[in-house]
């Protein structure tokens, strides 16, 4: 028996790299070790505000960004969190389990607060609520995120104890699965920050369908420092960034990077990763047009998807519905 993967990506804004190489790349490595369920969480992008229409075409762009980078519907569930009500009813459920001193302890939900000027939705400080819905849903064991998302599968952890703990078994206890290198890719305008959908300054992330102008635009733009060597030195953001991005994209070693750059400057570097990262997303962006050019493909992955899923998770809600004593 494979261990059960699951995990998700919120269809807010443009998918970037950061997604790719913290994520989705991970996925599709490891498709085969595990029995995986990959989800659209469109839920959670209505966290913050969003254009209907927008939201709508982001969710099947994605979709779609799933497929093109290798997740082989037939061998992996992928659907739309809202199309599985489970989700959100297991949410209400483990909401009254979980402490407001939990959640006010996210540092996500913080960033994200300060940064916004508008009013912050309850819903985007209840967002790791519906994260632990999704994982517990589907007895997940492995849950393949970026660094950013660690706390929230801790959280889960803790909530699926106290749940147990309180009723006797009934969740299975999740572990996150980090990328060695990559779990934190930095925004290539502010390379202290990590790259991010909603952060919207035009150079700050590498876009998975942005065009070979745009991707050779954004990193020639990139910030860096005013030294000059090519070496890998966290206390060196910008370079450090881009050399770890460089480092995913050719699978070449560390030591082997260094030596290629040594006595070449920034504009070198600058140069080469723009051809290495086009032609890395290359084969996506292609696949990607061609499962696009049927309309009604990616909708009939989507529904039938949203159909192997619902079970499952029927299953669970019905036994935790069973275990608090409700209907
Ligand atoms: P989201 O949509 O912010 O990000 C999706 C995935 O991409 C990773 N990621 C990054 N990795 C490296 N560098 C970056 N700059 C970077 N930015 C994003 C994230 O860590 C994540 O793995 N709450 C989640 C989605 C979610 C989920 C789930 C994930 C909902 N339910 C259940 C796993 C399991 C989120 O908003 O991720």
């Amino acid at each position: 028996m494979k261990k059960r993967v699951f995990s998700g990506i919120a269809p807010t804004g443009d998918a970037h790299i950061g997604n790719y190489l913290g994520a989705i790349r991970q996925w599709v490595k490891r498709q085969d070790d595990f029995d995986n369920i990959f989800c659209i969480v469109d839920l959670h992008a209505i966290t913050v505000s969003q254009d209907p229409t927008i939201l709508k075409a982001k969710i099947r762009e994605l979709s779609g960004l799933y497929l093109a980078a290798g997740i082989d519907p037939k061998r992996s569930i992928v659907f739309v969190q809202s199309q599985v009500s489970a989700h959100s009813e297991l949410a209400w459920i483990l909401n009254c389990f979980i402490p407001v001193g939990w959640m006010q302890r996210m540092t996500q939900f913080k960033e994200k607060s300060r940064k916004r000027k508008e009013q912050v939705s309850t819903g985007l400080f209840d967002y790791p609520a519906l994260m632990a819905a999704d994982i517990l849903l589907y007895d997940t064991e492995v849950v393949p995120v970026g660094d950013d998302q660690k706390q929230h599968v801790e959280l889960t952890r803790d909530v699926a104890q106290r749940f147990n703990s309180i009723y006797g078994q009934t969740f299975r206890i999740p572990e996150s699965l980090i990328p060695e290198v990559g779990a934190r890719i930095m925004g290539l305008d502010d390379p202290t920050t990590k790259m991010s959908a909603s952060e919207t300054a035009v150079g700050h992330a590498i876009n998975l369908l942005d065009s070979v102008e745009v991707i050779q635009g954004k990193i020639l733009r990139a910030t860096t420092d005013s030294q000059r060597d090519i070496v890998f030195d966290g206390s060196r953001p910008g370079i450090y960034n881009l050399l770890v991005i460089y480092e995913l994209f050719t699978g070449k070693s560390r030591k082997d990077i260094e030596a290629h750059f040594d006595g070449q400057g920034y504009a070198a570097l600058k140069k080469e990763l723009g051809e290495v990262v086009i032609e890395g997303l290359r084969p996506l962006q292609t696949r990607y047009r061609e499962l696009t050019a049927d309309p009604t493909y990616i909708d009939s992955v989507l529904s039938e998807g949203a159909d192997r899923a619902r079970p499952q998770a029927e299953k669970t809600l019905t036994l935790v519905k069973e275990r608090v004593g409700l209907g």
